[in-house]
């Protein structure tokens, strides 16, 4: 009996050894108690084995990951081991962030008319509902080839991609390696040291090119979250993706981080010592925006290089899509405050090309965990298009989106085409018409964005030649109680800014 025991131990001990790097097998998921297990299959991305306690940091295939984690060997079904295939490679599920935010060709035919729009009972177009609405010339093909076809659900925020193509966010050709694999960067004690990397590093390092096209996926490093937990102002915070901070912060359980000019250390006797000497209680920068306790601030990634450079290695934490490099020249950053005795806290940010060949508006957005949910991340998508509208622009944000990205443009840019068609007066008593441009005029929302928002709403019909916008009263019911509880708005008359036009100054 105990030899048997002692076999079954000795067995188990074997298989364990057999989880390597890129063996799949159905891991159970940390749920909330009360929840059903849950056993999805998993990636083993590594192991590591410290005083005896052996650990695998797992991938679950279909799920984000940021919900990635280390876990025990007793959460693993190890009788179901499947080992790596050469050519195997985590899929590279279609998701949200690929799939749907990659809008359909606009019609131009389409966005040049007239669409009617008839807030009536129903979502489908009877004869009766349509005796209201004006009639449009004659069209020949139908609205699905015209449109593209229908737009698709977003998936679940949890259920997302697990690889899609990255966009980099800060690129310098010249320093292709991150912070976190360069000797030469240590932690800053002072404000004014360096934080720019030195491309010295030790081998099995990962490997930036600089290149848009980079993956990470590729590398296992910077697949596996480094950062154990951050502690920022009064919140500690679990980050949910890698971020290249040095080397020695990641061997630590909380890194510290300066709410004000957002440097990092690793102590908190540290950030004491750093605060008795950091006078700032704001971000740095143009105080442009403020309603209530709500700020934005400008800061110019040329002039406050580091601070963005900080600012940047901070979201990444929570940004999986985007590589990140050290030159923060050519960006603005406009970072979101809530305002208390204490000073302006951070609550979350985008970045800005300060010149965009395709005229993006927003390169990179967060709302940093505690503020999230609370409409903060649709407060920061409106400040964003109140910029466009200043300077007199239709703007999109920079592609691929996350699928939390996706979800909360879709529900700012679903709420504000609502709101204006909603309150379409009629003219001359027919029915309301407007045309996809004027509404882009209205809410430098570009053209792309507002069909697929339409087509994603449903709300597009073709009807005896006509393109018709159909609004149920349910609809309309919904959209404004979704309006009421939006409470915090910009507030157009508290912004001060005047656009700068960068092409013309030559030199960011
Ligand atoms: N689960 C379900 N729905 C969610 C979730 C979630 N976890 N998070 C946001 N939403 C929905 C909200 O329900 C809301 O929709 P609704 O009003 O129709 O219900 C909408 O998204 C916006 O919610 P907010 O509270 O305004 O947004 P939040 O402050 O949470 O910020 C953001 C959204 C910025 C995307 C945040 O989740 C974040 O920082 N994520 C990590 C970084 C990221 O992915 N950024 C976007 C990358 S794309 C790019 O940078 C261009
Ligand atoms: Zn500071």
């Amino acid at each position: 009996m105990a030899d048997d025991k002692e076999n079954k131990k000795i067995g188990l001990k074997t298989t364990l050894d057999m989880v390597v790097e890129g063996c799949r097998l159905p891991v159970k998921m940390s749920i909330l108690p009360n929840e059903e297990e849950e056993w999805p299959l998993a990636e083993i991305l590594s192991r590591k084995e410290e005083k005896g306690k052996l650990e695998f940091y797992v991938h679950y295939i279909d799920f984000n990951k940021r919900l990635d984690e280390w876990v025990l060997p007793d959460r693993l079904r190890v009788e179901e081991l499947q080992f790596p295939r050469k050519d195997q490679k985590t899929p590279q599920k279609q998701t949200s962030s690929a799939a749907n935010s990659r809008p359909t060709t606009p019609d131009r035919e389409l966005q040049e008319k007239k669409t009617t729009v008839d807030r009536s009972e129903s979502d489908s177009p009877s004869p009766s509902l349509l005796s209201k609405k004006l009639s449009l010339p004659e069209q020949t093909s139908s609205p699905a080839a015209k449109l593209g076809g229908q737009g698709q659900t977003p998936q679940s925020q949890t259920k997302s991609n697990a690889g899609r193509k990255r966009k980099a966010i800060f690129l310098d050709e010249k320093q292709d390696l991150p912070p976190a694999y360069c000797n030469s960067l240590s932690l800053q004690d002072s404000q004014d040291a360096p934080a720019t990397p030195q491309p010295s590093a030790p081998p099995q390092q990962p490997r930036q090119t600089g290149s848009m096209s980079s993956s990470h996926d590729e590398n296992i490093i910077t697949r596996i979250k480094n950062i154990e937990t951050i502690e920022l102002g009064k919140y500690r915070i679990k980050p949910w993706y890698f971020s290249p901070y040095p080397p020695e912060l990641t061997t630590i359980s909380i890194v510290f981080i300066c709410e004000f000019c957002l440097k990092y250390v690793k102590s908190r006797k540290c950030l004491e010592r750093h605060r008795t000497k950091c006078t700032l209680r704001h971000p740095p920068g143009n105080e442009i925006y403020r309603k209530s306790t709500i700020s934005f601030f400008e800061i110019d990634g040329r002039k406050n290089k580091m601070y963005s450079q900080n600012l940047c290695l901070l979201a990444k934490l929570f940004l999986d899509h985007k590589t990140l490099y050290y030159d923060t020249d050519p960006f603005l950053f406009y970072v979101m405050t809530e305002y208390d005795i204490k000073g302006f806290h951070i609550v979350g940010f985008f970045s800005k090309e300060k010149e965009s060949t395709e005229d993006y508006n927003v390169a990179c957005i967060l709302t940093l965990p505690p503020y999230q949910r609370k409409g903060y991340g649709k407060l920061l998508i409106e400040f964003s298009y109140e910029l466009s509208k200043f300077e007199g622009k239709t703007g999109s944000p920079e592609k691929p989106l996350s699928d939390l990205g996706l979800l909360s443009y879709r529900s700012y840019w679903s709420q504000t085409i609502l709101e204006i068609l909603v309150n379409l007066k009629p003219e001359n008593g027919e029915r309301p018409q407007i045309t996809i441009n004027e509404i882009c005029e209205l809410t430098s929302i570009r053209k792309e964005d507002v069909i697929s928002t339409l087509q994603h709403l449903n709300l597009i019909n073709y009807y005896k030649g006509q393109y018709i916008i159909t609004l149920s009263q349910e609809s309309i019911d919904t959209h404004n109680r979704a309006m009421a509880k939006r409470k915090i708005r910009i507030d157009a008359k508290c912004l001060h800014w005047t656009p700068k036009d960068w092409a013309k100054r030559g030199k960011w």
